[in-house]
């Protein structure tokens, strides 16, 4: 087993909206991640895989609030710091955070090298304009960036180079953790391609140590991943393998939720069933007993009032219902 670069035990995180409601967007949430490796996070629009990936940072504004559990990277517990340390000694070079639509957050009228110059200052590492330039012209070429971006603005960049550039500035520290909520899914299918082989480049080149992959698209999920969690309303309903996650899933919001879409054979297109009926809940109020039951067509009378138990099913997987992987394969089979 490598070292473990991220673990989160238990973490709990709401939202308090301008009428002090509370949303329960990150609910009981544990992970694992090995040095080198990529988890993938999946589950439908407002399951809370956004929040989770905040929360993960440690970096805690309103209506964001911390509640409980613990987040460690690196050996380093980082749960309870202030913004400001969090912010001073974590961000950037213990976690990187791409957040969904980053590319469009640069202010177009900056110089690249610029955000790279403020990235290390706000860390204080010692280097001078020119060690950064040089640190950044040779990251940018061994990513397959060319150099004369960096005297670019970011007004004057395609979509999917602003979007690798964004990708490229967030991790010149070095993270241990880069955290990437749907980095391609607003590009063209070419870029999204160049997207994904720079996430792994960075990987192989030890760029980033580990990677939290967020996204819609199964397809992806499949060839980027190690290792895939589905979200639910705020808790992780199962995790395991890519491999068996995709193709054999165990709890039926997982495979309703795969089953959405089929990964293609090679020459096959990739086809899209029906999605699962109903939507999620909302996180004021979510269900009492399993969250999924109400959408559930397995569902029994016992799984709207019970504390779900987590079930484990061998090779680090695990998954969250009332029924054993026997009955619900059985159940399933008879379909
Ligand atoms: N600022 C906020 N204040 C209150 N509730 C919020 C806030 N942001 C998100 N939420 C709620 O938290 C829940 C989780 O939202 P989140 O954005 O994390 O979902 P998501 O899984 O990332 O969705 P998507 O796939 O659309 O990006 C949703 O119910 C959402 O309505
Ligand atoms: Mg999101």
């Amino acid at each position: 087993m490598g070292k473990t670069m991220l673990e989160v035990r238990d973490l709990k995180t709401k939202y308090v909206t301008r009428e002090k409601e509370d949303v329960y967007a990150v609910d009981g949430v544990s992970l694992k991640i090995e040095d080198g490796k990529t988890l993938g996070i999946a589950g439908e629009s407002g399951c809370g895989k956004s929040t989770l990936a905040l929360s993960l940072m440690g970096y805690y504004f309103a209506p964001l609030h911390y509640m409980s559990g613990e987040i460690i990277v690196d050996g380093k517990n980082i749960s309870g710091m202030k913004p400001a340390d969090v912010q001073k000694n974590i961000l950037g070079t213990e976690i990187a955070y791409i957040p969904q639509a980053a590319m469009n957050a640069l202010n177009p009228t900056q110089k690249i090298i610029k955000f790279i110059q403020d990235v290390v200052h706000a860390h204080k590492v010692d280097l001078s304009k020119k060690d950064i330039h040089d640190l950044a012209r040779e990251r940018f070429e061994t990513l397959g960036l060319p150099a004369e971006v960096l005297n670019k603005h970011a007004v004057e960049l395609s979509g999917g180079m602003k979007q690798r550039t964004v990708i490229a500035i967030s991790t010149i520290l070095s993270p241990k953790v880069l955290i990437a909520d749907e980095p391609s899914s607003a590009l063209d299918v070419t870029s999204q391609k160049m997207v994904i082989k720079m996430l792994k480049d960075m990987l192989e080149k030890q760029f980033i140590r580990s990677m939290i992959f967020i996204t819609h698209e199964l397809p992806l999920l499949y060839n980027v991943t190690d290792d895939i969690m589905v979200m639910y309303a705020g808790q992780i309903v199962e995790r395991g393998c890519a491999e068996d996650m995709i193709f054999r899933p165990i709890h039926p919001y997982s495979k309703g939720l795969m089953g959405s879409i089929i990964v293609p054979e090679a020459g096959e297109k990739e086809k899209k069933l029906e999605a699962i009926p109903g939507t999620p809940p909302n996180l004021k109020h979510p269900p009492s007993g399993c969250r999924f039951a109400p959408r559930c067509k397995y569902a029994v009378p016992m799984c709207h009032g019970m504390t779900v138990p987590e079930r484990e099913a061998g090779s680090g997987r695990s998954y969250r219902c009332a029924f054993s992987e026997e009955e619900l394969r059985e159940m399933y089979g008879n379909e």
